[in-house]
């Protein structure tokens, strides 16, 4: 069962993914050559400290930080650490709040000052990937219209969906049902109605679309090492336009 939000819990979830839009908004002035994951990391708690709400990831599952960061050829879920971002990396931020017991959460990737025409093509590709799934993701609609959007987006361009992590549910926990493969048939599964909230989240490989996770237990890499770009938004299925909730 998808469960259906209330406006009150959609006022909430909208609440927190505004502050995730916020963090991530001051963490991309932070993003340039010579600065650590870790400090990055800091910076995102101090930030969300301050509005008066709770980081989602930390201690989530054992995840041992506040936000993910993942560089070059990883996917998701890298962990931050003492590695400086470099001229050429892009560099993926993912982060979820909680505020008064509901949940937001979203992803950019970013260039690390100068990026060659392609790493620039797969966050472009990534981005409206995100975009032409939202633009689906209507009431009346299948949820697998959204998979299908992003695979078609994306391999129209030249580029492969991740097939091993996906989107999901989400409101009074970070992840509920359903869970959102960024490719698929339309036309099938459930429909889309107003009121559910859904973490729509395409992962885009520049070469395959097969991942590994790292000995840390966390850290998804493309198998053949290849860049990968990751956007996500919180979105609500109203009677129109799905509304996006992390927006600033
Ligand atoms: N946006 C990711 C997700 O929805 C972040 C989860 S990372 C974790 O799965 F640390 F919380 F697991
Ligand atoms: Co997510």
């Amino acid at each position: 069962m998808i469960p259906i939000k209330s406006k009150n819990e959609i006022d909430k979830i909208r609440k927190a993914g505004q502050l995730v839009a916020k963090t991530l908004d001051y963490l991309k002035t932070k993003v340039k050559p010579g600065i650590t994951t870790r400090e990055l990391d800091i910076l995102s708690v101090e930030f969300i400290d301050k509005c008066g709400a709770k980081a989602a990831f930390y201690g989530y599952r054992g995840y041992p930080a506040h936000v993910c960061v993942s560089i070059n050829e990883e996917i998701v879920h890298g962990i931050p650490s003492g590695r400086v971002l470099r001229d050429g990396d892009i560099v993926g931020l993912d982060f979820g709040v909680e505020h008064e017991g509901y949940f937001g959460d979203a992803a950019i990737t970013l260039p690390v000052g100068k990026i060659d025409k392609q790493a620039q093509q797969l966050i472009d590709v990534t981005k409206e990937a995100l975009c032409k799934a939202i633009e689906v993701a209507k009431k009346g609609n299948h949820l697998s219209d959204i998979s299908h959007a992003v695979q078609k987006y994306v391999e129209d361009n030249g580029f492969s969906v991740v097939r091993e992590f996906v989107g999901h549910g989400i409101g009074s926990k970070l992840h509920e049902e359903p869970q959102i493969p960024n490719y698929g048939e339309p036309g099938i599964g459930v429909k889309l109605e107003a009121g559910m909230v859904l973490a729509i989240e395409p992962m885009v490989n520049a070469g395959g679309w097969k991942a590994e996770v790292l000995e840390d237990g966390w850290t998804a890499v493309t198998k053949d090492r290849k860049l990968s770009a990751h956007f996500e938004h919180t979105v609500c299925i109203t009677e129109d336009e799905a509304a996006i909730m992390t927006a600033l």
